[in-house]
């Protein structure tokens, strides 16, 4: 049986940490989807599509082996997109209590809406301090974003806005 994982987020942007925690997960499991949702609760800096192109981008870059589909999902439950594609799981990094405290309630209500199971990683503490949050401010103020993301990002992220 082929088991398939998830690794859904933001992804506004994909930081090294993510990257980390995509790249242990896909030597756990046999396929990795990483899904780009957009969140609600949070302004977004990159359209979703520009987001899914630079996750691809990082994991060319990083040359993340494993079978890895990138995509989005904006149609309802993300327990739907499992379901869709037969992934059993979910994953989530996990840096500190905080992040337990979010994704607990998440993770409990996933499994009795489609008994999607979620795995939780400790990603490397070198980017325990990394969130994609911090990313965007840093970004917005001109600062130097590169210890934090793949470079394909950084290098994205200095490139002056589009005047339409
Ligand atoms: O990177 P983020 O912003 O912490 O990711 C949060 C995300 C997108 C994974 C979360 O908001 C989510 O799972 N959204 C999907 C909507 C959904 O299915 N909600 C109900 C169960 S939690």
């Amino acid at each position: 049986m082929t088991r398939i994982a998830v690794v859904p987020g933001s992804f506004d942007p994909v930081t090294r940490g993510h990257l980390d925690v995509i790249a242990r997960a896909a030597r756990i499991f046999d396929e990795l989807h990483v899904v780009v949702v957009h969140n609600p609760d949070k302004s977004a800096l990159l359209p979703i599509a520009q987001r899914v192109e630079l996750i691809r981008d990082s994991l060319a870059e990083a040359r993340v082996a494993g079978r890895i589909l990138v995509t989005s999902w904006s149609v309802g439950l993300l327990v739907d997109y499992c379901t869709d594609v037969g992934a059993s799981v979910l994953v989530k990094g996990i840096r500190s209590q905080v992040d337990v405290a979010y994704e607990t309630p998440m993770a409990i209500v996933n499994r009795n809406l489609a008994g999607v199971e979620t795995v939780f990683l400790l990603p490397d503490p070198a980017n325990a301090h990394v969130s994609s949050s911090l990313v965007r401010q840093v970004a917005a103020l001109g600062g130097d974003v590169s210890p934090y993301v793949p470079r394909v990002v950084a290098d994205f992220l200095r490139r002056p806005p589009v005047e339409v």
